[in-house]
């Protein structure tokens, strides 16, 4: 598939076109942001687990019934994704309270929460993504009543089935953020799931011992981010337990499967 020109660029994305107009190339960059981008950096390797990871849970939630975006992997950073419009609302999943939301409310860190609790945040980096009410989105038509009702449902869905995935390997699944976007099909929108899921966009804690496997270990410094990733990669199936854990080895990454199998 022949790479155009590049369509967009955010935090630890591009996209690009391709010679399809209904296709786009996702690229997953090394770049790491936090705090609406006024903590940055690189971190090597990065943009080839996510890549990895989030192939791996989009292929398992199309296995059942969740339509999302990805067509499929082409190399270690790309991979050829449905264009879709993108729904501006950025939906958090908890399913324990931390993070902003402790913050927020006061809620006592690590609260295992009755039910998962979602909540909206408007995608506007220039506001800083502000939470939302619900009719936020109908006041100012981000999204329609139907949409959000066939959203809700996806979300738990695809929560149930990644807190028994990540329990299956001795993750727990905290929260994490989703987006979704419309795609015509027939003449009639359909909504699917769209951006990626990994450690990036997941709050992963070891079962057994808390520890945080997840983009939390760049926000609150606590290093060995790749390390870090690379557990969640090897846990899932997608790295071999032998493989070292380096940054060099994370770009042997895409043989490394197969010859596994
Ligand atoms: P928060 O506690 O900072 O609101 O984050 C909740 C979850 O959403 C956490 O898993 C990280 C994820 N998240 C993103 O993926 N992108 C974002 O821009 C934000 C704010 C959170
Ligand atoms: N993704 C957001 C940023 O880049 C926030 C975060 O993930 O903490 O600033």
């Amino acid at each position: 598939m022949k790479k155009g020109k590049r369509l967009y660029e955010g935090k630890a994305k591009i996209i690009y076109a391709t010679q399809d107009k209904d296709l786009v190339i996702q690229y997953f960059k090394d770049d790491a942001t936090a705090f609406n981008n006024q903590k940055k950096t690189t971190i090597e390797g990065k943009g080839v687990l996510n890549n990895r990871i989030s192939e791996h849970i989009l292929s398992n939630l199309s296995q059942i019934g969740i339509k999302n975006h990805l067509v499929k992997r082409l190399n270690m950073r790309e991979q050829v994704i449905k264009l879709v419009e993108i729904i501006p609302i950025e939906f958090i999943v908890r399913n324990v309270a931390t993070g902003s939301l402790t913050k927020r409310l006061g809620i006592e860190d690590g609260t295992v929460l009755k039910e998962p609790l979602i909540e909206y945040c408007l995608k506007d980096d220039k506001l800083g993504d502000p939470l939302i009410a619900e009719e936020h989105i109908y006041a100012f038509e981000w999204a329609n009543k139907k949409e959000i009702e066939k959203i809700k449902k996806m979300i738990l869905r695809i929560n149930d089935f990644m807190i028994g995935m990540f329990r299956g390997i001795g993750i727990k699944l905290i929260d994490f953020k989703l987006e979704f976007g419309r795609l015509k099909v027939n003449g009639k929108n359909e909504i699917i799931l769209a951006d990626e899921i990994s450690p990036d966009t997941c709050r992963l804690w070891d079962s057994i011992t808390d520890k945080k496997l997840d983009k939390d270990r760049f926000r609150k410094d606590l290093g060995d981010l790749i390390p870090a990733y690379t557990e969640v990669a090897k846990r899932l199936g997608i790295l071999h337990e032998q493989s070292n854990v380096s940054a060099v080895n994370v770009t042997q990454l895409s043989s490394v499967k197969k010859k596994n199998k």
